[in-house]
Formats: structure tokens, sequence, C-alpha cells
């Protein structure tokens, strides 16, 4: 194990670049990447077959050398530009120069791969095991393999539904719940002010991988909201996987089973560039002009351009700069303060009526 804490004026440094957590509405804490970070190479974990190999190269014996808190993190994948974002923001933090070893692994959108990770990680007897967990469910087994090897697991983005909490130490990340209602909010008024708030209106839903919180929280708080307006009719819901290739096939598919769409409600902002590419294929038109109204989740820079474009309605943020935020906790636990179990990031919402060109000039995702 490590013998080297990180310096108190760094831990200052990352403290002051976060956002306070609570769930407030105040603007979100935005972590620009360092340029050690970009000159990091990431440390990549390998298949569990190659763990021996592993345990022989420089890294792994600095790690245990005893100078670097070493973290393994198991990553969801590379399925959006959130996820980017998610993933340099834990590079940039977690580096040598900052007093880590980062032990960095991508599950391809897999359970199981991030099972076989943490695995990894334990073997590799790392200091901390972050999880951003693709999906709630099914990981006790392995969480309860961490705790008997002595290693505090840290949950972050997404959150696991766990019979016993003491399987992990805390979890920060958005309030996906409250994202949907804010949509769903967002879209009374919108309507509303359209004079169209007593109009039937048709719903379709290009969801988020099924079962991971983000999907199910935003689907929940949408569904909150539906419950209030009894003239929006949801026509339809599949999943998009947070990917844009996936939305545009869904959002295709969409297209041809109904005539009369409204509006469509994406998980991600990447579906939704995949669904407003279906769109204008079909030969409709979207965004504050067109046929059809398109909101989504995330609001990643690309969101805003397609918001200036006039394609897209509205964003709501779901914040990826987890990195600062995680490696805060990881400091309180090595100086062996208590940590909030649950930390929500404040998250905020842009649409067209805004100034946003000046917003996107100071955006760091
Ligand atoms: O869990 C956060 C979600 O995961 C983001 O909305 C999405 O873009 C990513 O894939």
């Amino acid at each position: 194990m490590r013998k080297k804490l990180v310096s108190v004026a760094l831990v200052a440094a990352m403290a002051a670049s976060m956002t306070a957590c609570g769930g407030g509405s105040s603007a979100p804490a935005e972590a620009p990447a360092t340029e050690a970070a970009k000159e990091e190479a990431p440390a990549e974990t390998p298949a569990p077959a190659a763990e021996e190999e592993k345990e022989e190269e420089p890294a792994a014996a600095d790690a245990a050398s005893g100078d670097l808190i070493t973290v393994g993190y198991a990553q969801v994948g590379a399925e959006s530009d959130w996820r980017t974002a998610n993933t340099e923001s834990f590079k940039s933090t977690f580096t040598e120069e900052n007093g880590y070893k980062l032990i960095f692994d991508d599950a391809q959108q897999k359970q199981e791969n991030q099972i076989k990770a943490i695995r990894s990680f334990i073997q590799q007897e790392v200091d901390y095991i972050v999880v951003a967990p693709v999906v709630e469910t099914g990981w006790e087994t392995v969480l309860e393999e961490a705790k008997e090897a002595g290693i505090p697991v840290i949950l972050s983005d997404r959150q696991m539904q766990l019979s016993d909490d003491s399987l992990y130490e805390a979890w920060v990340g958005g309030n996906f719940v409250l994202e949907g209602e804010t949509c769903g909010d967002w879209l009374a008024e919108y309507l509303e002010a359209q004079g169209r708030g007593e109009e039937e209106i048709n719903i379709v839903t290009i969801q988020g991988t099924i079962g991971a919180s983000a999907q199910v929280g935003r689907t929940q708080g949408m569904a909150n909201k539906m419950e209030e307006h009894p003239n929006w009719k949801m026509l339809d819901m599949q999943s998009g996987e947070f990917t844009q290739a996936k939305g545009q096939e869904v959002m295709e598919s969409f297209l041809k089973s109904y005539d009369d769409i409204d509006v469509v409600i994406c998980e991600n902002d990447n579906e939704a560039f995949g669904a407003i590419d279906a769109i204008k294929a079909a030969g409709k038109t979207c965004g504050p002009e067109g046929d059809i109204i398109v909101v989504s989740f995330d609001s990643v820079k690309a969101a805003f351009e397609s918001m200036i474009a006039g394609d897209l309605n509205a964003t709501f943020e779901c914040n990826p700069l987890h990195g600062p935020r995680v490696a805060e906790i990881i400091q309180k636990l090595e100086a062996g303060e208590t940590v909030d179990k649950v930390q929500y990031v404040d998250e905020a919402y842009f649409d067209t009526s805004m100034d946003l060109e000046s917003i996107l000039a100071e955006r760091a995702y």
C-alpha cells in the first residue's frame, strides 16, 4: 500500500475546482483538463488472463512500492461525448504528478467486463476501486470480494441497487430523476408558451441503456410529469443504448411506425444527434421552427452547436466532471474523515431562448 498522501495544497486546489454538491440549482463545476493529463499515458487494465504479466510491469511495481495512491477505475465505455469527458476528468485528476496511479478499464458497456476489471483491481491490490456501473443490479458478489480484500469502493455517475450499504464508501453523480422531471416541466412551459398547453401531444422516448441509473431515473422523472399532463401520450419507448448510431436507428423505426410525433425525448445528447439525422432523412424538420420538438440530456458542447443550428430544442445537464469529486472523497478517507454517502451534483438546463454562443465559449465539456 502507498505511504505518501497528496499535498494539502493539491487537495485545496481540487476542492476549489469542484461544485457544491447537494441538489440545488446553481451552475455546475467545470474542471478544465491539465496539460499534465494530456501527457499521461493511461494505464489500461489487462484481461484477467494477462494478470501475471501485468504485475511484472514497472508501473505496477511503482504502485506496489508505496509511493502513489493506486486507483482502479471501472469505466462504462466510450459510448458518448459525456463519457469521453468523464474519462478525461479521471485521467487528468488521477495523475502521478497529483500523487496517484490510475488503472483505467473501459468495459465497452458490458457489466461482465466491469466485474472482471474489479476482480483484476482486487488482484493488483489497488488502494481504491471506483466504479461507474453500467447497470444498477448484480454487484453484491464482486463488491463483497472487494470488502473482504479490504479495498474501499467508491461509486461514481450511475448508482447500484445494493442490499448492504457498507459495500461502498460513497456515491457521487447527477440526480437522474430530477433531470427527467426538469425536462417534463420545461416541455410543459414550452408548449404552454406556444399555445399548445391543452393540445394532445404525441411523445416518443429513445431511452438509454436499459437498467442504467441514467435511463431508469430519466424515464421515471418524465413518467412523473406525464401524470400531471393527461393530454400527453407516450406512443413508444425503445433503447438507443446512449449511442448516436442506435439513436438514429430507433428514430428511423419510430418515424416508420408513427406519422404524428410531436416530441422526441432522447436520454442523452448523442442519441439526439442520431435522431435529428433520422428526422431530416425522413424529410421532416425539428427544433424550434420544425415539426418535431427534440430534447435530450447531458449538455455536451455538440448539443449547444445543435441548438445554435436550430435542430435541438433543449438539453438537460448531467455533469461528467467527477474526477476531482472522487479525489476529494479519497482524500477525506485517507485523512480518516467521514464522507457523505450520497453526493448529488448541481445541474442546469439550456434551451434556445438563451445566449448559447456565450455559454458554449465557457463550456468545459
Ligand atoms: O450515466 C450518464 C450517462 O451515460 C450519460 O447521460 C450518457 O451520455 C452516458 O452514456
